[in-house]
């Protein structure tokens, strides 16, 4: 028996403790990912499942993309890592460049991270240093929101608003309190695109203000579309009502762009889709195509420029031993050509009325009690079973996989993010699946 063969025949000893997974329960029924390419993966008993959340929000470009491929391979080959720290390598200035010049205007600078959590915990640290620098150091709250999802550090977790993310942790980072969450299916069930209703729970930071001082909240972090928590559009007019709030008491808006940079909502990042701009954003995901991890924290100028000021030497006492990993710039290089020849930064916004209908046409299917989206990101919300919340959401999400695609869930719902490649038949197919099988469902 070969190596692989043996640990699958193995799997229930094997040392791999896995992330957000029940460990006992996938070690009984694995499924296993051996290949992939372009819209597809491929399993371990050679079917072919066509990838229907981009890896997990993360391969916009699809798989294994020629460009990128090579730039990692002629990268590794040539110098594997070098150190950011008091010390530079071109490839790093040339991918934070080129960033720079694919963000909103204004925003010329970006610090690497490895991930969407270490970029969540770099925007609050950078947030809190930046009022420190200009003599606001009593800025110390940091401000989330219901049903966020920044990740999984102590700041990410502790502004994160998903209750079973944080439970277990203790009490994690002082001065954090949180606002709202916008789902709200009694008025905005089966909206398309932005709900109607809701633009005032955004006066929920007004309160917050009220009660501690607005004169202590350092930032408000939000995802402008959360992800995770499953795919919760922003009301009409709710993030501009955030942004007004926060820029009337100096309170710095980070949006965390983790799942909306790079092309998902029809437009380079989930601000310009949605005409709100944040002091700060993070991505990580697509910025590589999920090929090396990476994650960046993007800032405004005069954000930047804050720490500019004082006397020489470090001005910011933050970094990771693997920022602007020369194999994660290689292989971030490669998928900004990719996008850009491609026009895959704007794709969504071509097939974004497809998937509006194709979505929406699951309406009335079994279980279905709303339905969301918003560029090419959406969820299916299905009534959760009696007793047993989110054992109907993985049930379908198993029976979907097992026909041949690959979804995402988060409690009852049914999340879906592909590859920003996908053809229109492909779209199809994939909501004609998640039909069949919620007829099967218990
Ligand atoms: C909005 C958002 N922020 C942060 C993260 C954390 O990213 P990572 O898993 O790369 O640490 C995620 C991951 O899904 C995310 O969706």
């Amino acid at each position: 028996m070969n190596k692989r063969a043996d640990i699958q025949a193995n799997l229930e000893a094997s040392a791999f403790w896995m992330p957000y997974t029940a460990n006992r329960q996938f070690r009984k029924t694995p499924r296993m990912l051996v290949r992939a390419e372009g819209m597809h993966y491929w399993s371990d008993d050679g079917r072919q499942i066509l990838d229907g959340c981009a890896g997990l929000w993360c391969v916009n470009a699809g798989h294994c993309r020629p460009k990128i491929v090579e730039a990692v391979r002629r990268q590794v080959g040539e110098m594997d890592f070098a150190p950011t720290f008091q010390m530079g390598h071109p490839i790093a200035f040339e991918f934070a460049d080129r960033l720079a010049r694919l963000a909103p205007a204004g925003f010329s600078r970006v610090f690497f991270t490895n991930s969407g959590s270490e970029s969540a915990d770099t925007a609050l640290k950078i947030a809190l240093a930046y009022h420190r620098a200009r003599g606001e150091g009593q800025r110390f709250r940091l401000i989330g929101r219901e049903r966020g999802y920044h990740g999984v550090n102590f700041g990410g977790m502790a502004v994160g608003g998903i209750p079973a993310n944080r439970k277990v942790f203790g009490p994690g980072v002082a001065g954090v309190d949180h606002i709202k969450h916008t789902h709200d299916p009694s008025r905005n069930a089966f909206s398309k695109g932005q709900p109607a209703h809701g633009a005032d729970f955004a006066d929920e930071l007004e309160r917050l203000c009220a009660f501690h001082d607005p004169s202590t909240i350092a930032a408000v972090i939000v995802e402008p579309v959360s992800g995770s928590a499953g795919v919760l559009i922003p009301p009409k007019g709710y993030l501009e009502r955030l942004r007004e709030i926060c820029t009337r008491h100096g309170i710095l808006l980070i949006f965390d762009e983790v799942i909306t940079g790079f092309g998902r909502l029809g437009a380079p990042f989930g601000s310009q889709r949605l005409g709100v701009m944040p002091d700060l954003f993070t991505t990580a995901k697509g910025m590589t195509n999920g090929t090396v991890p990476m994650g960046g924290v993007f800032v405004k100028d005069s954000v930047y420029d804050a720490f500019m000021q004082g006397p020489d030497g470090i001005e910011l006492f933050h970094g990771y031993t693997y920022s602007g990993h020369p194999l994660a710039c290689a292989a971030g290089l490669g998928t900004l050509d990719t996008y850009e020849e491609e026009g895959l930064l704007t794709r969504a916004a071509s097939l974004e009325k497809h998937w509006e209908g194709a979505m929406h046409a699951l309406k009335g299917a079994p279980h279905v009690v709303d339905i969301r989206n918003l560029g090419l990101m959406g969820a299916v919300e299905l009534e959760p079973r009696p007793g047993a919340p989110g054992k109907r959401g993985y049930e379908a999400f198993v029976k979907v996989f097992e026909a041949g695609v690959l979804i995402r869930y988060t409690g009852d719902t049914l999340a879906f993010s592909p590859p920003l490649i996908v053809e229109k038949a492909q779209v199809d197919r994939i909501f004609e699946c998640v039909r069949s099988v919620l007829g099967t469902v218990q």
